[in-house]
């Protein structure tokens, strides 16, 4: 196998990659989506300020752009992601919603969008980033006005607008094992045990550069061995600029432990990358002077990483 998504399916796997709506029309970037990967996520477009901007009001434009464009290319769609606290409008956090009335809007939002998209997409993160670092439950809105119930709640609510498409809890810092991963673990086996509709657990492993915990097996293993399918959602390695030859070896030896870990457990359905160029990265924004994360640089030449990730799914 010569590219990444032939090697991926001859393992059972997928490999995917976020996909930033600006870029669809740049014909290197979309040549590599497309050859490289047979999964994608909407970096951005398929969350809620995105598709409803105001209250029951619709925008599918740029989600059904990513949805025309994986189909035309034989690609899998990874929705992203029906409740979170972040890129939610303010009519949803400052609304004055009581718990009714935000339970309400809320089985509004996931039914019209679930509904939407029903015959396109395979996994929906249901709820994304719910935990604080200890294990207890983030304070959204949602939380503190409907209480944890309104995780159940969103899951039945997904699950009654489409039968099919897995349903998943995504958070990040939960890669190894910790007192958040604890958390999330506790969380979705009582969620078994109540019988909500839950199918799989996404770790979003935005890693730092020689610090991939050394427990990521055995902590995919727990979750598989709950039933569950267990994803890596938005993978990638980021080092303190600038990136060296030294570095960028180290990191390609790092994707390739990941790819390997997934391979190791059979309920890793596929690992995706959170973008594929440094160019197009969240990290420098986010982090002063990291970046260097992705499998492509900022032209779009395949690093290290790039070889080392196809290597390891068997192809070369
Ligand atoms: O859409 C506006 C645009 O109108 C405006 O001109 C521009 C000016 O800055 O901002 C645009 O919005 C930005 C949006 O990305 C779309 O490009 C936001 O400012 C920016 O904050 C937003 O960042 C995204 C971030 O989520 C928001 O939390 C990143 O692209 C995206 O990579 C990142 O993805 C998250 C996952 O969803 C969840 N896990 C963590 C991951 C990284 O933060």
């Amino acid at each position: 196998a010569a590219t990444l998504r032939e090697a991926a399916a001859a393992q059972g796997r997928f490999v995917g990659t976020a996909i930033a709506d600006g870029k669809l029309s740049n014909t290197t970037y979309t040549n590599i989506a497309r050859t490289e990967f047979d999964s994608v996520t909407a970096e951005n477009v398929m969350k809620w300020d995105t598709l409803e901007p105001s209250r029951n009001s619709f925008n599918y434009a740029p989600g059904d752009r990513l949805v025309n464009f994986a189909q035309a290319n034989d690609q899998q769609i990874y929705g992203h992601t029906l409740v979170w606290h972040s890129q939610l409008p303010s009519w949803v956090t400052n609304g004055g919603f009581n718990a009714t009335e935000l339970n309400s809007v809320m089985t509004n939002h996931i039914t019209n969008v679930v509904t939407h998209y029903r015959d396109s997409i395979e996994y929906w993160d249901v709820v994304n980033e719910v935990f604080n670092e200890d294990g207890t439950l983030r304070g959204s809105v949602f939380q503190n006005t409907i209480g944890q119930g309104y995780i159940a709640n969103a899951f039945r609510a997904a699950r009654a607008a489409d039968p099919d498409a897995k349903l998943c809890i995504n958070d990040y810092n939960v890669e190894g094992t910790n007192a958040k991963s604890n958390g999330l673990y506790n969380l979705v086996s009582s969620l078994l045990n109540q019988g909500v509709p839950i199918d799989c657990v996404g770790l979003q492993s935005h890693f730092i550069l020689d610090q991939i915990p050394s427990t990521l097996q055995a902590n995919m293993q727990r979750f598989a061995n709950l039933g569950l399918e267990v994803n890596i959602t938005e993978l990638d390695i980021r080092m303190t600029l600038p990136a060296d030859s030294a570095k960028l070896s180290r990191q390609a030896t790092q994707y390739a432990s990941v790819v390997g870990t997934c391979l190791a457990v059979a309920n890793c359905g596929g690992i995706t990358v959170w973008g594929f160029g440094d160019v197009d990265s969240w990290i420098p924004g986010v982090f002063d002077g990291q970046g260097a994360a992705c499998l492509y640089d900022n032209n779009y030449a395949p690093k290290p990483a790039y070889n080392a990730m196809l290597t390891a799914f068997g192809g070369e």
